[in-house]
């Protein structure tokens, strides 16, 4: 009798791919990443690593990236500059690193990345610290290139990711673009105490959350068995949600093959609605309040034009159902968080429908898991 043993299906624990491993390891993840950054003050300072005078007086935030940690920064944008009032930049680092950036020693610059090893990313660091200004990594890897050169360093605790398309790291990642807000908005004194410990008293909750969303997956499959067969999807949201609908459509682009675009929804009638006819899906992220009507005559339109709408909203929206064939709820939460709730029916549906048209869901073509050369 001869045991096989076959090692990387033990590495997936069970699950038929990494993906969904790490999808559903997010709660995990964020709570390890969450833990110990906040106590009775607020943000507890000592714990981050990041240089307290900066963080006093940065009076400007540039945040580079590649790929979906470059979509972390553009939630990281929203974030800082709508609590801490701080402007910010956010960069692709391939574009950052060439066109002689506008920063100095008051410029706090954020490079995310995963591995910590994306060779423009480390050149957009080197960059910057050769024009003084300090940077601060968000970075997974402990020990990386990035997180060795820096000059703070701000981990996610996601754990090992396996799978091309970044899950866990990237809602991490945006559980960090909270952190540096808010600490940014308390040694800056732009919010409140009391805000800024309601805003971590949400983001503790979070975790558990992304497990109530989770346990749509039934639902999300459905859809995908529906989507399989399309060329084209459209991906629409406003303000924050336009962010997640740019992560959202990668997602699915990636590891599906289906080609995604995503468009702020109010400049879809700047060219963009010539494109919506019959049947073409649409999927609509409607979690922000202070937008919300804005985005519900957005669905409207594509409606008019019969397209096939797939909704994403917070618990309670009666309105969106009227114009949207599926609607996908997250619990409600801060404005500032939906975006980790939000891209998890994203994750979700990209795998399933990547899975049904019998895609290799952890190794996309011509896709490497860490791009260390330019
Ligand atoms: C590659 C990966 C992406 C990742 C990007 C940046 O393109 O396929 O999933 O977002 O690199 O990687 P980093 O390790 O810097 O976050």
């Amino acid at each position: 009798f001869e045991v096989k043993w076959d090692a990387v299906a033990a590495e997936k624990g069970g699950y038929d791919h990494f993906m969904i491993k790490e999808i559903y390891e997010q709660p995990k993840a964020l709570r390890d990443t969450i833990k110990g950054r906040f106590n009775e003050d607020g943000v507890n300072l000592d714990e981050i690593g990041i240089d307290k005078e900066l963080l006093t007086k940065a009076n400007k935030v540039v945040i580079v990236a590649c790929g979906t940690a470059y979509h972390a920064g553009l939630v990281g944008k929203y974030v800082i500059e709508n609590l801490a009032r701080i402007p910010v930049e956010v960069d692709i680092a391939s574009e950052f690193r060439y066109r002689n950036p506008l920063i100095n020693k008051k410029t706090l610059v954020i490079v995310v990345s995963q591995s910590g090893e994306t060779a423009d990313t480390l050149a957009a660091l080197r960059e910057a610290q050769s024009k003084g200004a300090k940077v601060l990594a968000v970075t997974n890897v402990v020990g990386s290139t990035i997180a060795r050169e820096a000059d703070s360093v701000l981990y996610t605790w996601a754990g090992p990711e396996i799978a091309v398309a970044s899950t866990k790291a990237y809602t991490t990642q945006l559980a960090a673009m909270i952190t540096v807000a808010l600490a940014l908005a308390q040694c800056q004194c732009a919010l409140p105490c009391s805000e800024i410990k309601a805003i971590a008293e949400s983001l503790k909750a979070i975790p558990g959350q992304v497990e109530t969303v989770l346990a749509q997956a039934d639902k999300v499959k459905e859809i995908s068995e529906q989507i399989k067969g399309w060329d084209d999807v459209f991906f629409i949201g406003r303000s924050i949600d336009y962010a997640v609908a740019l992560e959202g459509s990668l997602k699915l682009k990636e590891i599906s093959y289906i080609h995604a675009e995503a468009y702020a929804a109010g400049e879809l009638k700047h060219g963009t609605l010539a494109l919506i006819t019959d049947n073409i899906p649409v999927i609509a992220l409607a979690t922000q309040e202070q937008v919300l009507d804005k985005t519900v005559s957005n669905i409207q339109e594509v409606k008019a034009r019969d397209a096939y709408v797939i909704a994403v909203a917070q618990e309670g929206n009666k309105e969106i159902g009227k114009f949207a064939e599926h609607v996908l709820t997250i619990p409600r939460t801060h404005a500032a968080l939906t975006p980790i709730l939000a891209v998890v029916p994203l994750q979700m549906l990209a795998y399933y429908t990547a899975v049904a048209r019998e895609c290799d869901v952890d190794k996309p073509r011509n896709l490497a898991k860490s791009v260390t050369v330019e």
